[in-house]
Parts: C-alpha cells; structure tokens; sequence
C-alpha cells in the first residue's frame, strides 16, 4: 500500500514535472521579438543593475546614484508637479473632502477655484474610478477643442478628438488602422523615438526611413522623402503614411513653417496621411510652435483643391514640458480630413480598450485650460509654469554648452529644451577622472532615444 502511494504520486510529480511549458522563446509572437525598444535597451538594463547594487549597499561603484535620462521623465529628473494639477487631482481622487470646503481652505490652502474646477469635473465624469466615453470624457474633448482654435486660430471639432493613455497609445491606435500587412510602409524621422519603429515591427509592417537634416537645424529634406519614398515603392512597399515629429526628439528641432509646408506638399501629391507627433510643443524657447494643423488648414486656404483630402493625425500629451505628468497617462489626438467610415473603425478600435485612464483625461483638462488671469490660483500657476520653463532651458543650454567641449560630439543650438547632439563616436565616461571620452569605431547609431 505503502509502495503504491508513492508511485502514484511519484507519476504525478513527473507528469507534472516533464509536461513543458506552453510559451516559449521560439513560438511567441515573432514580431513582438523582432521589435527593438533603445529607451528599455542594454543601456537601461545596465542602469537599472547599477541601482539595484547601489540600494543594496554596492559601494564598489565610483558613483552614488543613477539618473535615468534615457526616456523624458521628467519628474524624475527633479520637476516639481505645478501645484494647481495635483490640487485639483487629489480632490478628484477623494471627493470626500469636497464635503468641507471650509478646512480645504483654511487648513490645506486649497485656493476656490481649485474646489470649483474639481467639482465640474466630477459632475461631467462622475467618478475618476468609472469608465469615461470610449473617445474621452465629452467636457474635456470640448476644452480641447477650444485649446487647438486658440492656438491655431482654426476651429477643431470635438467629435474629431479622442482622448488617450499618453501619446504612446494614440500612435499605437493609429499605426493598427494604417497598417493593412507587411507591405504597408510609413516613412519615419531618423534620428526618430523608437516608438515608431517598434510599433512598425509589432504590426509587421515596413519602416521606411527618412533622414532629417543635421545642417538645417534638423529640419525635414524633402528630397531624402521623396527619394526614400520612391526606392520603398520600387522595392514593392506601399508607404501610406509619413510620422513627423515636431519639435523633434532627439533633435530639439522646431519645424519652420516651410518645412510643414514641404512635408505636407509631398503629403498630398502621395496621398500620405500625416502623424504629427507633438507632444513637445510647448518646450520651443527660440522661434513660435506651428502646428501641422495650423500649416494644413492655411495651406487649404491659399491653394482650394490640392489639400483637401489630406489625411492628419496629430498627437500631443500631459507627459512632456512644464506639465511633465508622464506617469498619469493622459494625451490626445485629433484626426483631420479622414473618412467618416474609417473614423468609425478608428472609434471602433479605441472602443475595445474601454477607455483610457480617466485622471489621465483630467489632466488633460487642466492642462489645456488652466487657471485664467484674475483666478485665485493663476499666479501661482503662472510662476511654477515659467519657472519650469526657464529651468528646461537652461538645462538644454548647459547641455549644449558641455556638448560643445566634448571631443567627437558636435551639436546645432537648441531651439527646444531637448539637446540636438550627434555622436561622431560613442562617448565614454572615464570612470577615475570623470571626463567623456570617445569610444572608438563606432557608427552613429539610426535611432534617437
Ligand atoms: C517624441 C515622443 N513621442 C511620444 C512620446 C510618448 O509620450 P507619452 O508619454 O505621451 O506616451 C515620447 C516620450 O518620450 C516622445 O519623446
């Protein structure tokens, strides 16, 4: 009896033990294998080994501390949150303490228009913790809508706005609608934010490069467009859409009017749909920020016909400039001149991942209309705002200034608070004297990070 047991359990146990694992290396998705995301890459990786050892108490390492710059986070590199958004957030969070508007002033310092704004929030979402509309909170996409025609000085419907978890997924979205196989091909930016191109390979589909211009301050070539354009067409590709983005990253290029011009010419002459990425608008210190919205509804004024149908997408987020709100997941994108039936698959799409987060949405909100002239809150706002501001761009020059030592880097002046260096070597830190030395033999890398 006693024998029997034991084999009985011993079958089971190697049963158990033999039976393999369903997933492995070689039968996951191959394109999820086959993507490569720098920002989460081996320099990450070894970053990330770094902070572990050093919070364990590693003292072997001639450094104390790590900071992550390999990705825009802000708050992480020290950005204070602008106190009206977390007010008005942690009220939204915890609407209880709406039901004591008195110790909210008094005791917390919470200015009145902090209390008022969170309540119409919540009477248009009702709960942070409910589903919202698929394309967004209704309230909020009409603030949107005001913010793109203040800015732009042309109308934006909110019917065309789709609120999102970042711009990360409204790139996502729209990538999934373009993309029909592995034939389909967009051209994007080089140097460029792997987002592009990792998506690409999810979907399988094409990416189709185009060089930017380090020697016109990183601006667009359309030349290197049309003439990567048309080899991806001789090689079979059909390329259905351009990413432009603008101010750029890694670049810290801000398009010129011009530019937006040339690359929506080629846009309609080739029936591209354009993905214009941005979500660093508010970071241009030298020259105005020009939307491609702005670029493409003057360009349908002065030329009637010729741009009616080209197809935009445009993409920005609380996660970058003086909001710097990255980890609460809010953005939005707005389609232009698309086909109502494609819009509805495009709602369709959104519709399937519920809705994105909807503090993310309220973020949004404050971040397109926040407090006004003669608000309780505005001057408070208006010096964390421009001190943040000053604070990015100082921080870009510095950078550029330090770039401008190092031996084998060159790089342009900034006109965004995001540094446009090129490697001509990989550069090295010299871990006794500290200094950047060049790593030699080394390619620039194709992608920006
Ligand atoms: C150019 C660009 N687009 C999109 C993103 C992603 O932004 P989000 O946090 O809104 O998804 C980033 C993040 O660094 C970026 O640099």
């Amino acid at each position: 009896m006693q024998t029997q047991t034991t084999v009985a359990y011993t079958t089971r146990r190697t049963l158990t033990a033999v039976a393999p694992r369903r997933l492995t290396l070689d039968n996951i998705n191959p394109h999820v294998k086959a993507a490569k995301y720098a920002v989460r890459g081996e320099i990450a990786t070894k970053a990330e080994e770094y902070r572990v050892r050093l919070a364990q108490g590693d003292k072997s390492l001639p450094f104390d501390s790590v900071i992550f710059a390999n990705i825009g986070n802000p708050q992480q590199l020290d950005q204070k949150p602008i106190s009206y958004f977390r007010q008005v957030l942690s009220l939204l969070e915890n609407p209880v303490l709406l039901e004591n508007p008195e110790s909210l002033r008094t005791t917390f310092g919470y200015p009145q228009d902090v209390i008022d704004r969170a309540k119409a929030l919540l009477a248009d979402v009702q709960s942070v913790g409910a589903y919202s509309h698929s394309q967004g909170a209704p309230l909020i996409r009409d603030s949107v809508a005001k913010f793109i025609e203040q800015r732009d000085g042309f109308p934006a419907n909110p019917q065309d706005l789709y609120l999102t978890a970042g711009a990360s997924s409204g790139v996502s979205t729209v990538l999934n609608i373009i993309c029909d196989g592995p034939s389909a091909g967009v051209l994007v930016p080089i140097p460029q934010y792997p987002l592009y191109t990792a998506t690409l390979s999810l979907l399988d589909a094409q990416c189709v490069p185009y060089l930017l211009d380090e020697h016109k301050a990183w601006g667009t070539d359309v030349n290197a467009i049309k003439e990567n354009l048309s080899k991806a067409k001789a090689a079979g590709t059909d390329v259905r859409a351009i990413v432009v983005i603008n101010p750029g990253n890694p670049t810290g290029a801000s398009l010129s009017a011009e530019d937006i011009k040339g690359v929506l010419e080629v846009a309609a002459e080739e029936r591209l749909v354009v993905i214009a990425d941005e979500v660093y608008q508010t970071n241009v210190f030298a020259g105005e920020f020009i939307s491609f919205k702005k670029g493409l509804r003057q360009l349908q004024q002065e030329t009637p016909g010729k741009y009616d149908n080209v197809e935009l997408v445009s993409l920005h987020s609380v996660s970058k400039g003086m909001v710097g709100e990255c980890g609460h997941r809010g953005g939005y994108f707005e389609l232009v001149g698309f086909d109502p039936e494609v819009a509805a698959q495009i709602y369709k799409y959104v519709s399937i991942m519920l809705c994105p987060p909807v503090i993310g949405q309220c973020l949004v909100e404050l971040m397109v209309n926040p407090p006004k002239e003669g608000e309780p809150s505005y001057d408070l706002y208006q010096k964390e705002y421009n001190g943040i501001k000053d604070g990015l761009r100082s921080r870009a020059m510095a950078l550029y200034e330090a770039f401008q030592e190092m031996e084998g880097v060159e790089c342009q002046e900034p006109q965004v608070s995001i540094c446009p260096f090129s490697y001509r070597s990989r550069m090295l830190i010299n871990q006794t004297t500290g200094r950047y030395v060049p790593f030699p033999n080394h390619q620039p890398p194709h992608q920006g990070y």
